[in-house]
């Protein structure tokens, strides 16, 4: 006898049953909705790709996480841990003939060897939508809305979540005031990101082990206590009025309200964002409670497609996965949310009724009903037993008085009322 095979999934990687599909179609049913309500446009690619394109030498840890290897040619390729840069790619390869700017969008399942935490998996699905080649501060607008626009479809509020908004760029200028110099700001981001997830102690140890002072240290930290755009501006003084980091988030909040999503957000300038390719205003969405990780991240990242090689673009743009989120819901709207009733179970008695029944389900199915036709012959405590577990609507069941009768009885499975239903 062979050795048995274990039957769990590779470690981090998830199966999804069919209780749990219900789930993500939720989910991706409202990412697909939002995107199209706001005019973005779907693509798609593989998810193997050019290692050389993904790996990244700033110390982030999405470069550090990702799956690779060699194929039988010797090529060096990787599963992707996010979708940005093959975004990026595929821009920059057709950049003379797309007419700009893009809005794409797409639900990219990306891989990441990380330390497995509540909400983090080695494999997940992200939502990206994204705007290439606009500059303006309407382009954050409509990507941050769209996404409280998922949240809203899914059953959620802004009671729920909020989006946390803030600006590197900002950060820059705040830390250039208190003396940081700019040759150390891509560092301090790098710390600053691990807030909340290690002690501020060892923040500071990382800080002081790249060879920042006592006193600019404390100075970080008291920058992370501005609460809101009115202290950052009273802490920048003078320079204040010709920040355009200040203006940009000035006109976010305010465009956000224009548009009826202005509770949705709030400014939080410890929001930094792993990932270094971000350039100016950066945004995640917590849970209200405080309970779960990121729900969603993104930001500004103007230089990208400069990086690969491509003409100098601006782009904003965010990932959603669908981790978070499906336990932020299960929590929220509880774990039976999801199910609702759905089609009509068509059974049989004996074998003599079993063309009457497939004639039924046939003729059913061609008026638009989803129908769960019954293998064989039952009987009808098991059939109605089966027909309420899968959470049908409706039932018929056919024995032999209904065929000599010319009419089934189609039972409600919720309220238990009869009609009758023509068998010929
Ligand atoms: P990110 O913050 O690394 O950004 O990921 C975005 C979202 O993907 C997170 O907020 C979370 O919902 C989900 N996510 C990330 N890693 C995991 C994981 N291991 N398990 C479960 N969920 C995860 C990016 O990836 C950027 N490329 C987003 C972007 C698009 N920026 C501009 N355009």
């Amino acid at each position: 006898m062979g050795e048995q095979l274990s039957f769990d999934a590779p470690r981090g990687m998830r199966d999804f049953y069919p209780s749990d599909m219900i789930w993500r179609n939720k989910v991706f049913d409202a990412f697909r909705a939002a995107a199209e309500a706001a005019g973005f446009q779907p693509y798609d690619s593989c998810v193997v790709e050019n290692y050389d394109l993904l790996a990244r030498k700033a110390g982030e840890e999405v470069g550090e996480q990702i799956y690779h290897f060699y194929d039988k040619s010797e090529r060096h390729i990787a599963l992707r841990p996010e979708m940005t840069p093959t975004l990026a790619r595929m821009v920059a390869q057709k950049q003379k003939e797309l007419s700009f700017p893009l809005k794409w969008t797409t639900i990219a399942q990306c891989f990441r060897y990380e330390r497995m935490t509540k909400g983090r998996k080695r494999e997940h699905y992200q939502w990206n939508i994204d705007i290439i080649g606009e500059d303006s501060v309407l382009a954050e607008v409509e990507v941050i809305s769209a996404a409280c626009d998922a949240l809203r479809r899914m059953g959620l509020s802004s009671a729920d979540f909020k989006v946390h908004v803030s600006s590197r760029r900002l950060l820059g200028e705040v830390l250039e005031r208190s003396g940081v110099p700019a040759d150390r700001h891509a560092q301090v981001f790098l710390a600053l990101d691990k807030r909340g997830k290690m002690p501020d102690s060892e923040i500071s140890a990382m800080l002081a082990d790249g060879g920042l002072e006592e006193s600019l240290i404390e100075k970080v930290f008291q920058i992370l206590s501005l609460s809101d755009l009115e202290a950052v501006r009273a802490y920048l003084g003078e320079e204040a009025s010709s920040s355009k980091a200040l203006s940009d988030l000035d006109a976010l909040f305010s465009l956000a309200a224009t548009a009826g999503f202005a509770d949705c957000l709030v400014f939080d300038i410890g929001v930094i964002r792993g990932l270094s390719y971000y350039t100016g205003i950066v945004f995640e969405c917590f849970d209200t409670k405080g309970e779960f990780r990121a729900v969603f991240g993104g930001g500004r990242y103007d230089n990208l497609l400069t990086t690969i090689g491509g003409e100098p673009t601006g782009a904003v743009g965010l990932g959603f996965g669908d981790v978070v989120v499906t336990e932020l819901l299960k929590s929220r709207l509880g774990e039976d949310a999801v199910l609702s009733r759905k089609g009509i179970a068509v059974g049989f008695m004996c074998d003599e009724q079993r063309d009457a029944a497939v004639k039924l389900a046939s003729s059913l199915r061609a008026s638009g009903e989803a129908v769960d036709l019954s293998l064989r012959a039952q009987k009808p405590k098991k059939f109605f037993s089966r027909a309420d577990s899968s959470n049908a609507a409706k039932a018929v069941f056919i024995g032999p008085d209904d065929l000599e009768r010319g009419f089934g009885k189609l039972k409600d499975l919720q309220t238990r009322e009869e009609v009758e239903i023509c068998l010929t």
